[in-house]
């Protein structure tokens, strides 16, 4: 891509016989916020690693603005690190934090006082220069860590797990925070996270990683409603699945034969991953807040199935209902309050219909064997 400030080609890395990486390729753009999410160990912190030249690739090339950084120190890369768990010099004020790095640099003292001032002013820490570490709460020395790497001017800043030490709270509050940060230095963030409501709600694009691997690379809502297969559905948001037993190809469409559905006539193409040979034990999903109930049954354009009621769990804005399967099963609706609070008038014993619009279903294969 033309204006990627950072290429990720083909790298792989190996401790032993972990293959932490494997055959990743990304291309970062200028000014992009872009997220790198998957479960514990799935190689995150170590792809940020080999980008910030801590680590070197066992395969593979790393590009930062065209040229090629592979075998480049860390400290010759114009990048910066935030690490996973902020460390900041407790003896040291917030100002000589800052300092630090350029002090390092021999920088002369009038570009130092006046590059520091700039970054305690950007993540809004002027008037607490002068407080040590201690005397700060967990947020403000986290604005620390990142005014420490900000006063670098490094064309990318790498931040891993950079609110993980933070209380739910607080954290909401420094993901617009650091939003608004990226905005205004107009400097390229990548971010390593396993939170993906704070990977949906930072970033303008996306990779997934799973065991090594990428799976998907998109925006957060394109990965809403387009996961290419079951792991990342399952992983961006909550999903019910169903097993499919047999696919046959209509003229408009395809017959689908799903594990207590039953037969569905879906007139929609069938997507790539789901065609490929390699593909075994394709799946149904749906997403909970496309499941509506009932105690009636459903019109015939609607696909469902009947089952009775289990928990009903309180979220503030909506609930989620559990419907029972004589399978063993359960199904989750994401309902209103009011439906709630009807439902649980309900005898458990009646029966109540789990449907859903034809078209929000999806049908994904377990393992994507290529990535969009
Ligand atoms: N220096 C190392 N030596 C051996 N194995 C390592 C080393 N660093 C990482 N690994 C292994 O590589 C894999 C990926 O680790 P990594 O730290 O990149 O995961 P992560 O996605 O950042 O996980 P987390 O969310 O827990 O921080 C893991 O299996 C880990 O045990
Ligand atoms: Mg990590």
């Amino acid at each position: 891509m033309s204006d990627s400030i950072v290429s990720i080609r083909n790298i792989s890395k190996h401790f032993g016989k972990v293959e932490a990486l494997s055959d990743v390729s990304i291309d970062i753009q200028q000014g992009e916020i872009f997220a790198l999410l998957g479960p514990s160990g799935c190689g995150k912190s170590t792809l940020l690693r080999v980008i910030s030249g801590f680590e070197s690739p066992s395969n593979g090339e790393l590009l930062l603005d065209g040229k090629d950084m592979t075998k480049l120190a860390p400290n010759k890369r114009p990048v910066n690190m935030v690490f996973q768990s902020y460390a900041v010099f407790p003896n040291m004020s917030v100002e000589e934090n800052v300092a630090y790095g350029l002090k390092m640099e021999k920088l002369p003292t009038k570009e130092i006082s006046e590059r520091v001032a700039k970054a305690l002013e950007q993540v809004h820490l002027d008037s607490f220069a002068k407080r040590k570490p201690d005397q700060l709460s967990g947020g403000q020395r986290q604005r620390v860590a990142l005014a420490r790497a900000l006063v670098k001017k490094p064309r990318v800043l790498l931040l891993d797990e950079p609110l993980s030490a933070l209380d739910a709270k607080l954290r909401n509050a420094m993901r617009l925070e650091l939003v608004k940060l990226q905005e205004a230095v107009g400097i390229t963030f990548i971010i390593v996270t396993h939170d993906q409501s704070e990977a949906m709600a930072m970033a303008d694009r996306i990779a997934i990683l799973e065991s090594g691997r990428l799976r998907q690379i998109a925006t957060p809502a394109e990965l809403y409603a387009h996961p290419v297969d079951v792991f990342v559905a399952d992983f961006i948001g909550n999903i019910n699945t169903f097993n499919v037993q047999q696919i046959s190809t209509l003229v408009n469409g395809v017959t689908l034969h799903i594990d207590q559905l039953g037969i569905i006539e879906w007139y929609a193409a069938l997507p790539e991953t789901v065609k490929s040979e390699h593909n075994v034990g394709a799946k149904l999903c749906i997403r909970p807040e496309h499941v509506h109930l009932s105690t009636q049954q459903p019109c015939a354009n609607s696909v469902g199935i009947c089952g009775t009621l289990g928990d009903i769990a309180f979220h503030g804005l909506h609930s989620i209902a559990e419907i029972r399967l004589e399978s063993g099963q359960s199904i989750n609706a994401v309902i209103a309050n009011e439906q709630a609070l009807a439902l649980s008038q309900v005898d458990k014993v009646v029966p109540v219909w789990a449907h859903w619009n034809i078209n929000k279903m999806m049908l994904l294969p377990l393992n994507a064997d290529h990535i969009s």
